[in-house]
């Protein structure tokens, strides 16, 4: 049993029923399990290399095959395990396989595939074969032709044993089959894609109608099981630590484990100097007054600063920072530990989207993750981890956070980097240019704040640039710095727009900045969208 099994058997997980995603590398894998979970269904994701005895730990009531960049009968392409077909076929799963998916399901059942003439890419015109009855079960609720996504270089020529045709397009002949006795279907286009506008519907039918998938996925639920099950795994004299850092991540985690175990759970906030203005003092407040966590602050700006004294080399800052927090978190888990007597476990705020990252199927073109979290303490202090997020998105951790009662300027905070304003503070980080950014970014994100816009955007911020500018400041010329603001709208941070901001607003940010800080006679707006730009300018 892998570890996480384990982690999960001791949270009571392996009770719930839940549709099982098997991943062949797909770039859209991540949304199947989005678009389930929206119907407050509960799924997982695993490597399509699963092995059955970790499926049939579960309760599976549907599974879901991804699509994925490789070709069924090219060498080396991932194939689903005789085992797990086995198990398909013991406990009569209902099987969805989406275009590699689909072509899996081909090659098991003998139907046949063979590269198209050419890649199909694009919103496609699906017409629907299925008649009446139980044949409708995939379609119910759509018209006889409607719009899906295709992106496929292989299509299906002739059905495998015991299916049959129900959709087509005028490319291909065979994009939707189905096996009515084994309840089994496959679609050659992505119902998971928002350019699939039935993709839902389809998706639905599969997952509640055929599946019969309970719908009870619910946030207060969720917190209600941890608690519970954190308490069992913990005991009732065991200590757990964990950072924060005023993030939503870590808020939501802390606060769960207060409910859990109250001042058993010892918060850790590392003050690195680089954090926003007032920032160690507003979540000292939140969490240790407002929510009674037990925590505690380790100023540690003055050795962080020292440091970065004349670096300015981007990653080299990262590093120092890493470094030094593990340092200083590691010192304070000592205190704690020789306070307690024994401390045995660690909080860690991980969320889904890295949890499939670690465990998804890794094709040719798979995604490499650029940067992360500082944290990842030495394997030395032996803590066992305890996770409660690992099973959630970041917008369901932002709805438990608000399940919660924890207050809106948390739950909808922007995510902010480890290494704080040192990597938007270009070239060398001093205290002085610190704070000159810190008065900056606060005006910034008040000013958002106030004009109602700072939720549609996913991430705000001012850079401080090694250049200086002449101005002119009443009768004087001043010969001052730069200063950028940065607000960018994203999904997933892999990809990401500057946002469109209304004029008067950036006039109103820029007035402010340039007329309230000292230091800065000029803003810019930084237009670039990423790629080929980052989000960071460092
Ligand atoms: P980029 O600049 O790569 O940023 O487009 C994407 C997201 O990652 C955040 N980021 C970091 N987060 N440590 C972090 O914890 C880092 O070193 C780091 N660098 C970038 C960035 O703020 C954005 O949300």
């Amino acid at each position: 049993m892998s570890e996480y099994l384990k982690q999960s058997a001791q949270l009571g997980n392996l009770d719930r029923p839940q549709i099982a995603i098997l991943d062949f590398g797909s770039q859209y894998s991540h949304l199947i399990a989005r678009r389930v979970r929206e119907m407050k269904v509960y799924c997982e994701l695993y490597s399509c290399l699963v092995e059955a005895q970790e499926l049939a730990a579960h309760k599976i009531t549907g599974i879901i095959l991804s699509g994925g960049p490789n070709s069924v009968y090219e060498e080396g392409a991932p194939h689903v395990s005789q085992g797990v077909w086995d198990l398909i076929n013991e406990r009569s799963i209902p099987v969805l396989g989406i275009c590699y998916g689909m072509q899996e399901l081909a090659y098991v059942y003998g139907g046949k595939v063979a590269p198209g003439q050419e890649r199909e890419y694009g919103k496609a015109t699906v017409k629907s074969h299925a008649k009446d009855g139980e044949d409708m079960l995939l379609f119910e609720g759509l018209p006889e032709e409607f719009i899906m996504w295709m992106s496929h270089g292989d299509k299906l020529h002739a059905v495998p044993e015991g299916f049959t045709k129900c959709g087509s397009t005028e490319n291909a002949e065979f994009v939707a089959i189905q096996n009515l006795k084994t309840r089994m279907w496959g679609l050659q286009f992505h119902p998971e894609v928002t350019h699939s506008p039935m993709g839902p519907t389809i998706l639905s039918n599969f997952v509640v109608k055929v599946c019969q998938s309970p719908t009870d996925w619910v946030m207060t639920d969720y917190a209600e099981e941890f608690i519970q099950s954190v308490r069992l795994q913990v005991g009732p004299e065991g200590h757990v630590i964990g950072a924060v850092s005023g993030g939503v991540d870590s808020t939501v985690a802390a606060v769960l484990m207060n409910r859990a175990i109250g001042s058993r759970f010892h918060a850790i906030l590392v003050d690195n100097g680089c954090l926003r203005k007032d920032e160690a003092v507003k979540v000292l407040k939140r969490l240790r007054e407002d929510c009674g966590i037990n925590l505690r602050c380790n100023d540690a700006s003055g050795r962080f600063l020292e440091k970065l004294k004349g670096v300015t080399e981007p990653e080299k800052k990262r590093k120092i920072i890493g470094g030094m927090f593990i340092d200083i978190f590691q010192e304070e888990a000592n205190k704690i530990i020789e306070e307690e007597g024994k401390c045995d476990f660690l909080l860690q705020g991980t969320l889904y989207p890295d949890v499939i990252e670690s465990i998804s199927y890794k094709g040719p073109s798979a995604t490499i993750k650029t940067h992360h979290n500082v944290g990842g303490l030495p394997a030395s202090m032996k803590l066992k981890l305890i996770e409660p997020l690992r099973e959630l998105f970041k917008d369901e951790v932002r709805e438990l956070g608000m399940a919660l009662g924890i207050d809106e300027p948390s739950v909808w905070r922007h995510p902010f980097p480890g290494p704080g304003l040192a990597i938007r503070v270009l070239g060398e980080v001093t205290e002085e240019r610190v704070s000159i950014l810190q008065e900056a970014d606060d005006i910034l994100i008040q000013e958002l704040w106030s004009a109602g816009v700072y939720r549609d955007i996913a991430q705000a911020f001012v850079v401080l640039l090694p250049v200086k500018s002449v101005g002119v400041m009443g009768d004087g010329r001043t010969y001052e710095n730069v200063a950028s603001v940065r607000c960018v709208t994203t999904t997933d941070f892999m990809t990401a727009e500057f946002y469109r901001m209304p004029y008067d607003l950036m006039e109103r940010i820029s007035n402010r900045i340039i007329n309230e800080v000292r230091g800065i006679n000029r803003v810019a707006y930084d237009i670039s969208s990423k790629p080929p730009a980052t989000v960071e300018w460092e």
